[in-house]
């Protein structure tokens, strides 16, 4: 698992707006707490981190939901000129509680959640920060490899979604277990 104060003070820029996806206990949305975001929205697909969530946070927008539904609802309430920070972070549910799910995209959801963003997004400055890259790629992470990295490696993000390379630099970043960035171009 990465941290968000890893990347977020590197890379952020003017974006007002933070988006996360996998909410667990919370470390994200407190990091995103000392910015000035104007809006911090962020989904969960486990409702025991949703509820407690739900005690903890007024000011946050939080969804018992899976990524994908969620990003498909909350992107249409965001005016294009407003800038979003993206925090991919859902992935593997059943390392977080006990739950059987066998729908690839529900455990791995990033190439749809990447895709949705593009249907939505496209032209925007938005910087996306997508963590865990270990899971999709081998390098020489600090924190290392896992054994088998499953998928088809980040392969997506540099084919499928050749657009983005107009308008954003695609940055892999080896700290921690590794992220995948999405940088906008010309700021
Ligand atoms: C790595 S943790 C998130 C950590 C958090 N973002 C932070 O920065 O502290 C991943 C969370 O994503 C949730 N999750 C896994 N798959 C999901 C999916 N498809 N949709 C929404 N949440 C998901 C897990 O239940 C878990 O709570």
């Amino acid at each position: 698992m990465g941290f968000l104060h890893t990347v977020l003070p590197e890379y952020y820029n003017k974006e007002t707006i933070f988006v996360e996806t996998g909410t667990y206990l919370g470390g994200g949305i407190d990091y995103a707490l000392n910015f000035p975001f104007k809006r911090i929205a962020s989904c969960e697909l486990l409702k025991n981190y949703y509820d407690l969530a739900k005690l903890k946070y007024n000011s946050v927008e939080l969804y018992h939901s899976n990524s994908t539904d969620f990003l498909k609802d909350i992107l249409p309430t965001i005016p294009k000129e407003d800038r979003i920070v993206f925090w991919l972070d859902a992935h593997y549910p059943g390392l977080y509680g006990d739950v059987k799910i066998e729908d690839i995209d529900t455990i791995f959801p990033l190439e749809r959640e990447l895709e949705i963003i593009y249907n939505h997004r496209k032209d925007c400055k938005d910087l996306i920060l997508c963590d865990d890259l270990r899971i999709y790629i081998q390098a020489n992470f600090q924190g290392g490899n896992i054994d088998t990295p499953i998928q088809k490696g980040t392969i997506f993000a540099f084919e499928s979604f050749n657009q983005w390379l107009t308008t954003h630099n695609i940055i892999t970043d080896i700290r921690d277990e590794g992220y995948l960035i999405f940088r906008p171009k010309n700021d």
